[in-house]
């Protein structure tokens, strides 16, 4: 009997010490200051067994870091961003940021629904931009986390009041990113409206895997055979044009740099690549997107998603005005670049392309994630 007793108590411990070191996903919450509108802001930590580890903000969802392995056996941040909230609340590119209601541009700032026309501000020469002067970027969302079959789970919530920066209906909105033992980051998207609305959500992180001043040895492979030319505002043409024998085929791996400064009209109206590419296989729910890869950090992140389009933004705004996180120094021109899954911009007012429109009842569920890992063929 007592051998018995002996036995379980081993049995016992033994099962502990195995729940023990199966734990393969950590959250962590502290504060991260107060805005000046007097609100609490939270940052989480949603880390693996592997190092890789998600800093996010209740301020706009922000992802401030991202730190993920490289090939020298270490961490790097891979993710653009400030170290503070008030460099955050002072002015930021959309640094990290969820974006809606409509990610990407609205021509003239406005569109109609069922006859009734909507004025959204034109925060963008005459156009409107990322959802307008105060965006889901710069609200303080409500969070709760959790731990899911080894998943890390941050869950933002937020209530986007009727005609709130021009949109009509209460939109209940919710984003969930995830963090799996595997390295991927997901970003799921969830809304419901009580009145016919537009919504076109998506994330702002600003890319850099290698941690060099700047993207252009980056190569990149799209799914897409055909891009969106755009007017001199940055609005689609309305034209779906194939990538074949342009500066905008990513088609096979591409160094970001290689044709960037080639004469053509279209770069030259983006200042560089700021353009909304459309992807392949569009009905097959969540697909590979993009690939995006760095010989000097040997990480890879592939980007999938049941999106119809992504906006391969290359960083031509940022012109050295945007401090960097834990130092003295700026962020450079195309210190970083944006992979943004969305709808195409101004479908409100573009009828051939795939509709934003969410009815009162429908609930919007969308997704994407990030996989991160290492590539060997250098
Ligand atoms: C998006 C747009 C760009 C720019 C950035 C933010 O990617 O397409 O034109 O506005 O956001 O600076």
């Amino acid at each position: 009997m007592e051998k018995l007793i002996v036995l379980l108590l081993v049995f016992a411990s033994l099962y502990s010490c195995s729940q023990e070191t199966e734990k393969s996903v950590f959250i962590e919450k502290e504060s991260f200051g107060t805005t000046t509108d007097k609100k609490k802001v939270d940052r989480y930590t949603l880390s693996n067994k592997s190092g890789m580890r998600v800093e996010i903000i209740t301020y706009g969802g922000i992802i401030t870091n991202l730190y993920v392995p490289n090939a020298a056996g270490s961490l790097t941040d891979v993710v653009l961003g400030y170290d503070n909230l008030s460099d955050y609340e002072k002015g930021s590119p959309y640094f990290g940021a969820l974006i809606g209601r409509y990610g990407n541009r609205i021509a003239d700032g406005k569109f109609r629904l069922d006859g009734v026309e909507y004025n959204l501000v034109q925060n963008n020469g005459k156009n409107h931009l990322h959802g307008g002067t105060k965006g889901f970027d710069k609200v303080v969302w409500a969070a709760s986390s959790s731990v899911e079959n080894e998943k890390a789970v941050l869950n933002l919530s937020y209530l986007s009041k009727n005609l709130e920066e021009g949109y009509p209906g209460n939109l209940n909105v919710e984003v969930i990113y995830t963090l799996t033992k595997d390295n991927i980051l997901e970003v799921k998207y969830k809304a419901t409206t009580d009145k016919k609305t537009v919504l076109n959500l998506t994330q702002h992180s600003y890319f850099n895997l290698s941690g060099e001043k700047d993207i252009l040895n980056h190569e990149l492979m799209l799914n897409a055979p055909s891009y969106l030319p755009v007017d001199e505002t940055l609005i689609p043409t309305g034209e779906i044009a194939s990538v074949v024998g342009t500066p905008f085929d990513f088609t096979t791996f591409k160094a970001i740099g290689r044709d960037i400064l080639k004469e053509d009209i279209q770069l030259e109206r983006g200042l560089g690549y700021d353009h909304c590419w459309v992807l392949d296989n569009p009905n097959k729910g969540l697909r590979s997107a993009a690939i995006l890869k760095n010989e000097s950090s040997g990480i890879q992140m592939e980007v999938f998603t049941d999106q119809p389009a992504i906006q391969f933004y290359s960083g031509n705004f940022l012109d050295g005005s945007n401090p960097v996180k834990n130092s003295e120094s700026y962020y450079n021109y195309r210190s970083g670049l944006c992979l943004e899954t969305q709808h195409f911009p101004n479908s409100p007012n573009e009828s051939s392309f795939p509709s934003t429109e969410l009815i009162a009842g429908e609930v919007y569920n969308t997704k994407t994630q990030f996989k991160f890992t290492l590539f060997s063929d250098f």
